[in-house]
C-alpha cells in the first residue's frame, strides 16, 4: 500500500509513537507563545493548527499555549475569533474545552522590557518553576521583530530547557534589512534556535513538485526550454486585507506573497535535481536558480490595488482604501504580475509569469507549464498546446491538458485532461488543513531529516 493511501489514523499513530517514544517530549513541559495573538495569522492558521495537533494527540502531554499582543483581549475574544477557522465537530467539544484550558493571553508592549518580564513570570508559573521548553512564534509584522526578539532574549529564555523562535516571512524589507535582521537574530540566538518559515513549503502539492519532477521518467526530457513555452505561477484570494493594514500596507503584495511563496514554487519548478532530498542540498539548488534570475524589468511588471464593488455584499463592497487600518491615499499594491527569466542552459528565454492578488474572483494557487506547439502540424491547426497544471489549492490536483481523438466516427483531435484530482484518488482528506501542522511538527522534531526538509 502506498504511504499516501494510508489512513489518517495510521499516519498519526506513527507520528504519535515517535513523539511518545521520546522521553523528553513525554515528560517536559512545552509552552508555545504566539506573539501577535490578536492578528489575522493567529486566528486563521496558528490557533486552528495548534488545535488540530492537540486534538490528534500530536503534542507532548504537558503543552500550554500563551497569546501575547498589545490589544486588551480575553481568551474568549481569541476563541471567538479563531473558532470559525477551527472546523470543530460536535464530538470534539470536550476536547476543545481541554484545549482552551491550556490557553492563556497576556496584553503587553513589544518594545517594553517590563511586558516581557511579566510574560516570563507567566511562563514560569505554567511550569511551576521546574523548567520548560519555549517556542516563540512571531505572528507579527516584521517591523517589530527586532524589539520583540531582543526582549525575548533578555527576559524570556528558558533557564532549564530550550527556547526557539519562529520567524515569519517577509524576512526584512530589502536586502539590507534582511541582512540586518539575520545579523540581529544571530547576535541573540544560535542558528538551531531560529526557524524561518514559509508555510507554502508545507503544502502537499508544493512538496509534490520534487517527487513529480524527480520521481518520474516522463517529465525529465521535456522539462526545459526545448519543450516548455512558459511557466505561470498564480496566487489568488477572493478576500481583501481588511483589518491587516498595520502589517500589509508597509509590505504590499510583492513582499507578502510574490517574493516568498511564488518564488519558492518557482525554484522548485526550475532547479536541477539536488544531490539528495536533504534540506541543505535542496536549498543549494534553489539558490543557484535565484542567482540566474536577472533583475525584473519595469515593463515586465503590472501593479494594481483593489477597489470596492458597489454591488458586492459585506466586505466585498470595500476597497483597499476603505479599511481604517490603511493610511489614506496609500499606493500599496494588492495585485502584481511580473515576468522573470532564468538565464541558464535549461530555461533561457522561457518566461516565468508570477501573478498574485487580493480580493480577486476566486481562491487559487497553481503552477502551470505550457508546452510549445507540436512541430509539423498535420491536424489543420486544431491542436491546443499541452499544459501541465499542479493545483496547490483549493482541491489539490495534477492534470495534463492534452489532445485526444474525439471518440466515435471522427478523426478530429479534441482537448481533454489526464486528471489526478486528490479528492477522488485519495479518500483521506488530510491534505489542506495540515500545511501549518507539518511545519509545526518540524519545530518539535528538528534534526530529524524526514521533517526538516520543510524548513527553508
Ligand atoms: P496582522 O496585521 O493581523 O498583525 C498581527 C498583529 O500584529 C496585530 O493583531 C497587531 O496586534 C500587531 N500589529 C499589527 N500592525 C502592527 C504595527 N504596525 N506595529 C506593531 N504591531 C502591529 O498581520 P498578520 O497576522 O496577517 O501577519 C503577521 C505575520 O504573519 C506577517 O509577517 C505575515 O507575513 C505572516 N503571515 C500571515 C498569514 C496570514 O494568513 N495572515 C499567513 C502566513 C504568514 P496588536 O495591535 O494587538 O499588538
Ligand atoms: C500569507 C500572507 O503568507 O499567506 C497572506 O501573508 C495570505 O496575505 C496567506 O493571505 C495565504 O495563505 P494560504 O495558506 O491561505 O494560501
Amino acid at each position: 500500500m502506498s504511504s499516501l493511501a494510508r489512513s489518517r489514523s495510521q499516519v498519526f499513530g506513527e507520528i504519535r509513537k515517535e513523539l511518545y517514544d521520546d522521553h523528553e517530549f513525554r515528560q517536559v513541559t512545552h509552552v508555545f507563545v504566539i506573539m501577535g495573538a490578536s492578528g489575522d495569522l493567529a486566528k486563521k492558521k496558528i490557533y486552528p493548527t495548534l488545535w488540530w495537533l492537540f486534538k490528534d494527540g500530536l503534542l507532548p502531554e504537558e503543552t500550554y499555549f500563551v497569546g501575547f499582543a498589545r490589544s486588551h483581549l480575553t481568551m474568549d475574544d481569541i476563541r471567538a475569533a479563531s473558532l470559525p477557522y477551527m472546523k470543530v465537530k460536535d464530538v470534539d467539544n470536550e476536547r476543545l474545552s481541554a484545549f482552551f484550558q491550556r490557553n492563556s493571553y497576556l496584553a503587553g508592549h513589544y518594545t517594553e522590557g517590563e511586558s516581557f518580564s511579566q510574560l516570563q513570570s507567566h511562563l514560569n508559573s505554567l511550569c511551576h518553576g521546574t523548567g520548560a521548553n519555549y517556542i516563540f512564534y512571531l505572528a507579527l509584522p516584521p517591523t517589530v521583530y527586532h524589539n520583540v526578539t531582543s526582549n525575548i532574549r533578555q527576559h524570556c529564555m528558558s533557564n532549564k530547557g530550550w527556547s526557539r523562535v519562529i520567524v515569519e516571512k517577509p524576512f526584512g524589507w530589502d536586502l539590507q534589512s534582511s541582512e540586518e535582521l539575520s545579523a540581529h537574530l544571530s547576535s541573540l540566538f544560535t542558528e538551531d534556535q531560529i526557524y524561518r518559515i514559509d508555510h507554502y513549503l508545507g503544502k502537499e502539492m508544493v512538496q509534490n513538485l520534487m517527487v513529480l519532477r524527480f520521481g518520474n521518467r516522463i517529465f525529465g526530457p521535456i522539462w526545459n526550454r526545448e519543450s516548455v513555452a512558459s511557466v505561470v505561477l498564480t496566487f489568488k484570494e477572493p478576500f481583501g486585507t481588511y483589518g491587516r493594514g498595520g502589517y500589509f500596507d508597509d509590505f504590499g503584495i510583492i513582499r507578502d506573497v510574490m517574493q516568498n511563496h511564488l518564488l519558492q514554487m518557482l525554484t522548485l519548478v526550475a532547479m536541477e535535481k539536488p544531490a539528495s532530498t536533504n534540506s541543505d542540498d535542496v536549498r543549494d539548488e534553489k539558490v543557484k536558480v535565484l542567482k540566474c534570475i536577472a533583475p525584473v524589468a519595469l515593463h515586465d511588471v503590472v501593479l494594481g490595488q483593489y477597489v470596492g464593488n458597489p454591488e458586492g455584499e459585506g466586505e466585498a463592497k470595500l476597497g483597499y482604501l476603505d479599511d481604517p487600518t490603511v493610511p489614506k491615499g496609500s499606493h500599496t499594491a494588492t495585485f502584481a504580475t511580473a515576468v522573470l527569466y532564468v538565464h541558464n542552459e535549461r530555461w533561457e528565454g522561457v518566461p516565468f509569469i508570477l501573478r498574485c492578488g487580493k480580493a480577486l474572483n476566486e481562491r487559487k494557487a497553481e503552477v502551470r507549464l505550457q508546452f510549445t506547439d507540436v512541430p509539423g502540424d498535420i491536424f489543420n491547426a486544431q491542436c491546443q498546446r499541452n499544459e501541465l497544471v499542479v493545483r496547490v489549492q483549493p482541491d489539490e490536483a495534477i492534470y495534463a491538458k492534452m489532445m485526444s481523438k474525439k471518440p466515435g466516427v471522427y478523426f478530429n483531435p479534441e482537448e481533454t485532461e489526464l486528471d489526478l484530482t486528490y479528492r477522488s484518488r485519495y479518500k483521506a482528506k488530510m491534505f489542506s488543513h495540515y500545511s501549518f501542522t507539518s511545519v509545526t511538527v518540524t519545530v518539535y522534531r528538528r534534526g530529524n531529516d524526514k521533517c526538516s526538509t520543510q524548513i527553508t
